[in-house]
């Protein structure tokens, strides 16, 4: 069995801009994703992290997938179907590993952090 160090981890960052609504930016459903991540037993297999800034404000809102020493990186997720698709992302995470597929929803929000 893994140790809870060893599992991936979602990044999910609800603090100075993402998830701000006086900013403008959409609501991070944090409750959700934790009901999701209990109730599916994702928590399982990858940690779910609601995180402070992690550095990259201006694509609010930012979630960042550790799997070992591989980051992938999404941002401007702006609407529930993007939410769902991280739960759905975290499955596939889950059964997968590096060989997950991110959803086809989330594609055009990658980034490359060297790139911003
Ligand atoms: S507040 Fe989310 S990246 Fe800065």
């Amino acid at each position: 069995m893994k140790d809870i160090d060893s599992l991936a981890s979602m990044y999910v960052c609800d603090s100075c801009c993402c998830g701000n609504t006086e900013k403008g930016h959409y609501e991070v459903p944090v409750n959700k994703l934790k009901i999701a991540w209990k109730k599916e037993e994702l928590d399982k297999k990858v940690n779910l992290i609601i995180s402070n800034c992690l550095g990259y404000c201006s694509l609010h809102n930012v979630t960042m997938l550790k799997n070992g020493s591989k980051k992938t990186w999404i941002g401007k997720l702006n609407s529930r179907e993007h939410f769902e698709a991280v739960i759905t992302w975290a499955h596939s995470v889950a059964e997968f590993g590096n060989k997950a597929k991110l959803p086809n929803i989330l594609v055009p929000h990658l980034f490359l952090p060297s790139d911003i």
